[in-house]
């Protein structure tokens, strides 16, 4: 047996019975190492007759190629071994049910909103987006309701530390700032966005809610046109065939002004709880543009005539779902929230 046959039986040897990466180290520094026994083999080349060197170099690259391979092989096996003895330890169970995500949804006031924008946008209507934060000017004094009018008591608002500046009662101040954006184009937009009131939160009545606001302004635009497209939207929102009630109202920024009810959409009108035994429930504002008000939003009220309307999304839903407390809405109670697919 020459020695490099002698060693490469040795080498193998020792390399199987390595039984870890330390030993595997320890025996890599042996033999592999750049003062083992593998190179210190290949450096005797150098010592050895010239005859001799070629026989010789071929057998111990060789024995080097064959002891480098055994050892990245064992390496792997130590290493699949490990695992596998890690997997079986841990016993991961495969039919265990996995953990269910949690799957968000839509708020239900998101949903009715992007209902009434799909309704309107199908009859032509842009969103236009005012602003929350308003002047005294623009939430009052240009709807034509001077400093000190007794409508604005209806009204009251939180005010910044900027004299005249607050956060906007309604959706209305929106219809100047429409107005003064497409002057002298005709006008065919719905402002949805936040409002706030400073008054007591109840059943009824929230601090912040919801509005959308529409308003149409050209030059020969009649109440028959508000009818019309009321009616077209309480059909797609309510169910087909609704019936609309305009009663009397009075907004200092329309004239004339009107209260829309639709035919109670629990009861079809026979009075229940929802509809207080009326037969009719409330859904918002309208009226034709007040001529003071084109003005103040550029149009001559000789030339153009407009229509506005005024809707509170989170009553619309409550009339949706039979929600008796507007308070569910802003609470964060997942118990509610979860309700609404
Ligand atoms: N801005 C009115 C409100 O908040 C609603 C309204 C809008 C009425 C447009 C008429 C026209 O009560």
């Amino acid at each position: 047996m020459t020695d490099l046959t002698q060693l490469q039986l040795q080498a193998e040897a020792e390399l199987g019975a390595a039984q870890d990466d330390a030993a595997l180290e320890t025996w890599r520094i042996k033999y592999l190492g750049r003062k083992g026994l593998v190179p210190a083999a290949v450096a005797k080349i150098a010592v050895l007759p010239p005859q001799e060197r070629a026989a010789y170099g071929q057998a111990v690259n060789q024995l080097k190629q064959t002891v480098q391979n055994a050892f990245i092989d064992r390496q792997q096996a130590l290493h699949d071994a490990s695992l596998a003895a890690e997997l079986a330890a841990e016993g991961i169970d495969v039919t265990l049910p996995g953990r269910r995500p949690q799957v968000g949804r839509m708020h239900p006031i998101s949903r009715t909103l992007r209902d009434i924008y799909a309704s309107f946008g199908r009859m032509g209507f842009q969103i236009y987006t005012a602003r929350d934060v308003e002047t005294d000017e623009y939430n009052f004094q240009l709807l034509n309701f001077p400093k000190g009018h007794p409508a604005r008591e209806m009204q009251d608002t939180f005010h910044t530390t900027v004299e005249d500046v607050l956060l906007r009662t309604h959706t209305s101040p929106g219809q100047i700032r429409a107005m003064r954006d497409y002057h002298p184009e005709p006008i065919r937009v719905i402002l949805p966005g936040k409002c706030h009131r400073y008054e007591q939160v109840t059943a009824r009545s929230e601090m912040m809610f919801y509005q959308v606001e529409g308003l149409a302004v050209g030059r020969a635009i009649t109440f028959a046109d508000l009818k019309g497209t009321l009616q077209a939207f309480a059909d797609e929102m309510f169910g087909q065939g609704r019936k609309l009630r305009f009663r009397c109202s009075h907004f200092p920024f329309t004239e004339p002004s009107a209260e829309v009810d639709i035919d109670c959409i629990i009861c079809g009108g026979g009075g229940c709880r929802v509809c207080k035994y009326t037969g009719w429930l409330e859904i918002l504002g309208c009226g034709m543009v007040h001529p003071t008000v084109l003005r103040n939003g550029g149009y001559d009220p000789d030339l153009y005539t407009g229509y506005a309307f005024g809707m509170g999304p989170e009553r619309i839903t409550m009339l949706r779902h039979a929600i008796d407390d507007i308070r569910y809405f802003y609470s964060n109670d997942i118990r509610f929230l979860e309700q609404f697919a």
